[in-house]
């Protein structure tokens, strides 16, 4: 597990100054690359979620979608996508977030839970938390049960884990840049 989770921690790509200078990019794309870490990736997460009751796994676009649904074909789950606005062709319910310049917000089918299924909710990073704390109001106003939120990368600094732990919905990640 640990030798797992540090494979995953050094195969993350750090780009200094992107999108803009002063900001260290975590890239996850050589993690995906390489089919040795991305094994140990899902691995970690199926060994975590195998043995617990879950219905479905939803992903965050863009990168959610990636590892949530692998992870949802390993675990025998359906996967739905929340999804950035405007995408999303049948009918939604939207819940907007803040982020560093300006606001958005994501969308999820009014169908993809029903009330009471049990949710395992997927994103690649938490920074500000905006995004993952949208995603999971989104799915209580639908009636899931978010089991847990479940991320490859926390940067606790920008405050996110801290944020999401005040609203009760356990989260889990596999590493941590400080
Ligand atoms: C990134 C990342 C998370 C979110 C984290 O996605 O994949 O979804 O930001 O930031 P937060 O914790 O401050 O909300 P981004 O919005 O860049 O979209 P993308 O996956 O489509 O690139
Ligand atoms: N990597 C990927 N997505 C992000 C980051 C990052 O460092 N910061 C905010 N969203």
């Amino acid at each position: 597990q640990t030798d797992y989770a540090e494979l995953v921690r050094r195969t993350i790509r750090s780009v200094p100054d992107w999108p803009k200078p002063g900001v260290v990019f975590r890239d996850i794309t050589p993690v995906l690359q390489d089919p040795r870490t991305f094994r140990a990736l899902i691995d970690l997460f199926v060994y975590r979620y195998m043995r617990q009751r879950l219905d479905l796994v939803a992903g965050i676009d863009a990168r959610g979608f990636i590892i949530g649904s692998v992870l949802a074909y390993e675990l025998n789950l359906g996967f739905v996508p929340v999804r950035k606005q405007g995408k999303l062709p049948y009918r939604t319910v939207a819940e907007p977030y803040s982020l560093e310049y300006g606001n958005s917000a994501v969308e999820i089918h009014t169908d993809a839970v029903r009330t009471g299924q049990r949710v395992l909710l997927v994103d690649d990073l938490i920074a500000t938390g905006g995004t993952m704390m949208a995603a999971v109001k989104l799915l209580q106003r639908l009636g899931a049960n978010v089991v847990e939120a479940a991320t490859i990368i926390d940067l606790p600094d920008l405050g996110g884990s801290a944020n999401i732990a005040t609203t009760g919905t356990p989260l889990y990640s596999i590493c941590r840049y400080d």
